[in-house]
């Protein structure tokens, strides 16, 4: 298998071809979601909910996201690995955004960092496009903005849909490679992802958007809290983890572990 690179996502795009991407924050999750074939691994700055169990993902910083975004590069083989940038690391300037891409190219050797933020941030996307580092956007609900926004709400719903199109137009027009598109309306998603020539990536944003994009702790039962609408949940990972927790308390307790096998003499 080749190494995905991001003109393969726009070669999907033109060719119909609808495309996974998952987030992933250590070993292990790279190495199976490389395996089964995820062309595109993000180090989601969900990591501070779903790695070191902040509230929202305001608090996690620049060096806490290297970290992982190292493990999940080192073990991919094939899958495009892209590295968020966190609240506070990159909506000071366009150089701001620049030394900390390059930080997560360099240090956490990722293939491509993410951002959050409309035509206001087209200027920090075309600043790290042109230090030769692919951007992908994302636009819609902005967790990293949602004191601003209110809280988790829905966007680009009947006349909001034309600035959801604006600020993907102009992300676009600044270099981005793709676009998140997070509970959009499906209505306006579809549109965007019909005006576009790169790729769009959904997450509660219906059925027409190029690609879709889950959180693996929500999608595989990991996180076993509540989940938003838009999460189908695949397994139940957590339920099978706490089976085996129990079960390995219970030998111990019961002197059934170590057996015979695990023993040296
Ligand atoms: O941090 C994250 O997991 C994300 C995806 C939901 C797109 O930004
Ligand atoms: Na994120």
């Amino acid at each position: 298998r080749k190494r995905v690179r991001i003109h393969h996502l726009q070669e999907m795009k033109r060719n119909g071809e609808a495309w996974p991407m998952l987030t992933s924050y250590d070993m292990y999750t790279a190495r199976i979601f490389d395996e089964a074939g995820i062309p595109v691994l993000l180090v989601g700055d969900s990591a501070a909910n779903n790695v070191y169990g902040y509230d929202t993902s305001l608090p996690v910083t620049v060096d806490e996201m290297i970290t992982l975004v190292r493990a999940v590069s080192g073990a991919v083989q094939t899958s495009l690995v892209v590295a968020d940038l966190p609240f506070g690391s990159y909506q000071e300037s366009p150089e701001q955004a620049v030394r900390t891409a390059v930080r997560m190219m360099k240090e956490g050797r990722a293939h491509a960092v993410k951002l959050e933020g409309g035509r206001r941030f087209a200027p920090h996307v075309e600043a790290i496009t042109a230090a030769g580092i692919p951007v992908m956007g994302h636009i819609g609900f902005t967790p990293q903005s949602e004191h601003a926004l209110g809280g988790y709400r829905v966007q680009g719903r009947g006349e909001h849909a034309s600035a959801v199109l604006d600020d993907a137009r102009a992300l676009q027009d600044a270099g981005a490679f793709s676009l998140v598109l997070e509970m959009v309306a499906a209505e306006a998603a579809k549109h965007v992802t019909t005006e576009l020539t790169i790729p769009t990536i959904g997450i509660g944003a219906g059925p027409d958007c190029d690609a879709q994009v889950l959180v693996w702790t929500d999608m595989s039962g990991m996180n076993t809290g509540r989940t938003a609408r838009f999460v189908k949940k695949y397994a139940d990972l957590g339920g099978i983890l706490a089976q085996a927790a129990t079960s390995f308390a219970e030998d111990v307790r019961g002197g059934q572990f170590p057996a015979p096998d695990h023993t040296f003499h």
